[in-house]
Formats: structure tokens, sequence, C-alpha cells
């Protein structure tokens, strides 16, 4: 793990911050039940009992089974699945958890959704990123852990605090293991620019931009590339695979450049539509992702996909804003 630089003394220091016998509690919804447990069996803590159901009528009913008066709650739920019923129940497990007197209410997201639209682009759009910021504190939250904002100014939507983790250490520490040879990062779009800048200075690699359009939501016309990609090995990153729309473009276009091998690193995979089928049947050779969402079935078959667990990460933040530690350390 990138971030436990003195392994020596990492077991003094797991000592000295434990979190067994402390007041925190940590609580998952039905989005992403396993990265709960694997927080929760990182830091040696059982998984706190709660149940979310539906009402007949299709509402849905959330209940916390156990005492949390006084408690420092971690509510555990990536906006991903049945997307609007994981943010629902998101919303009313914070607000069961400050109506039932919780010291603080932490609302961790490995995947913050509704992150796309950020800023309006043309007239009449919402700005869903900041809508939800405010409806969570609305709800009753104190604080929020996250992975890989869309757009880090996501962050400056929020009056309470926002840890904005990121799966890139862990990524570098896995593209770095593979000693891949000749690479170029390449930035699929204008908006990942300073993402694959910071992985070509880690790798002493070259540096190649693609420049894309959309001329409808959910579709992609890549334009053009500037950077040399002929021969070598081209090392996609990028915040997440949705339809898989913009790797499927940047894999074709690096190809007809002569790229020798490509490869992807993306942090959240919803892979939603055909993206697993489109991604299988293209030129790219590896995706490295993390588990900031459940992995489908059929991308954890296929040996296409690498899936990396942020759980210790997301493990050690919890452990480090409850004793009141630097969590910037965590991106060291
Ligand atoms: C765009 O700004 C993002 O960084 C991703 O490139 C994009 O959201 C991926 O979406 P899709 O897989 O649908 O092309």
């Amino acid at each position: 793990m990138a971030f436990l630089h003195e392994l020596t003394t990492f077991k003094e220091y797991e000592a000295k911050y434990s979190l067994v016998d402390s007041n925190v509690r940590i609580f998952s919804g039905n989005a992403h039940p396993d990265m709960a447990k694997a927080i929760c069996s990182y830091l040696n803590l059982p998984l706190s009992r709660s149940t979310a159901s539906t009402f007949t009528n299709g509402e849905t009913r959330v209940k916390i089974e156990e005492t949390v008066r006084g408690k420092d709650v971690y509510i555990v739920q990536p906006i991903c699945g049945s997307v609007n019923d994981s943010l629902v129940e998101l919303l009313l497990m914070i607000d069961a958890a400050f109506r039932a007197s919780a010291d603080a209410v932490t609302a961790i997201q490995p995947y913050y959704g509704y992150a796309k639209q950020e800023k309006k682009t043309s007239g009449r759009e919402p700005i869903s990123a900041k809508l939800f910021a405010n409806i969570y504190t609305t709800a009753g939250a104190d604080r929020v852990i996250t992975v890989d904002l869309h757009a880090a100014a996501i962050q400056g939507f929020f009056d309470i605090p926002v840890d904005n983790l990121t799966f890139s250490p862990l990524l570098l520490d896995y593209l770095i293991s593979k000693h891949y040879e000749d690479v170029v990062i390449v930035s699929p779009d204008a908006g990942g620019v300073a993402k694959a800048s910071q992985f070509s200075d880690k790798m002493h690699a070259s540096l190649a931009i693609i420049f894309k359009r959309r001329n409808r939501p959910d579709e992609v016309e890549v334009i053009d590339i500037v950077g040399d990609v002929a021969g070598k090995t081209a090392i996609i990153v990028d915040d997440m695979i949705s339809t898989g729309g913009t790797l499927i473009e940047a894999s074709r276009l690096l190809k007809s450049k002569g790229a020798k091998q490509i490869i992807a690193g993306v942090t959240h995979p919803l892979l939603a539509g055909k993206a697993i089928a489109e991604i299988e049947n293209s030129d790219i050779e590896k995706v490295i992702v993390a588990d900031t969402v459940p992995l489908p079935p059929q991308a954890e078959k296929s040996e296409k996909f690498v899936c990396i667990s942020v759980a210790p990460l997301i493990g050690e933040a919890i452990r480090r804003v409850h004793y009141n530690l630097s969590v910037s350390k965590l991106f060291d």
C-alpha cells in the first residue's frame, strides 16, 4: 500500500490508533456492502446493523438497528447500481443517524454520483453536483469521504469537510510493478490533462492528449491527438468508465496512430450498457480499476479487468478522521 511508508512501525501505529472499542460505527446501504465489509475487516470492526428495504408503494424505508447516540457514524454508500435508490437510501440513513443523536455522521461515497453535471454547459441545465451537496448537508452529514471526484472543484460545493481521496498512488504502484517499456500516458480528454501529466511525471513517461467532443450525452467523438504514440505502450488514465465510449474511441485512435500496446487505468468502473462487451472486443489489453463500485460479474470473470481495492485507503481515512490525524498523508 502506497501510503504505509513506515511498515516496520505500522503495527505500533495500528495499536495506538486502533478503532476497536472506540465509538466508531460503520453502516452500509445496499449499493456496495462488500466495500463496507472490507473497510470493517481492515479496521477490525464489525459492520453495524441497519436495514434498507422498500415499502409496497415503492418508497425507501431504512432503519438503524442499533444505538448510535454519541457515536462517530460512517455510512458507506457509493451512488451506483440503481442510482436513485442508492441516493435516497444514503440520505435517509444520514437523517436516521442524525435524529438518533449520533455525535458525527460521515457519508462515505467511494463514488460520488451526479457529478457529471457539475457546471452549466448550456442554458436550462441543473448543477446536480451542487444540488446534492446541499441535500447531503441538509440531511445531517458532517463530512464526506470520497474517491477521485469527477471534478475536484466539487469539494467547494460543500460547507462541510470533504476528503477527496485518490486511487492514483495504488494505480501507479501497479503500473510501475509491470515494468512497461517506452510508455506514453494518454489523457482521453482535455479535462484529464492534469492527472495524466502527474502520471507521466511519476513514471518518467511522455504525454499525449486526445481531444474529444460529445454531440449528445453518452456519445463520444474523438477529434485528434497531440503527442507521439507510435510503437509505444499507451496508458490511458481516466476517472470513470461509464458507457465505455471514451475508452473505446481513444483506443481506436491510439491503434490507428501505431500504439504497440494499450492499457487503461480508471478509478470508477461504472460499466454501463454494453461497456464490458465493447472493452472485451477492443484493442485494450488490460483495464485496471478500483472497487469504488461493485465490479459486475462479467468483468470479474474477464481476464482484461484487474481490480485493486481502495478499502484500506478508506479505512485509513476513517481512522485518521476519528483521531484527528492528517488525511493528506494518505496522498503522499
Ligand atoms: C469525462 O469527463 C470523464 O472523465 C470520462 O471520460 C467519461 O465520463 C467516461 O464516460 P464514457 O465511458 O461514457 O465515455
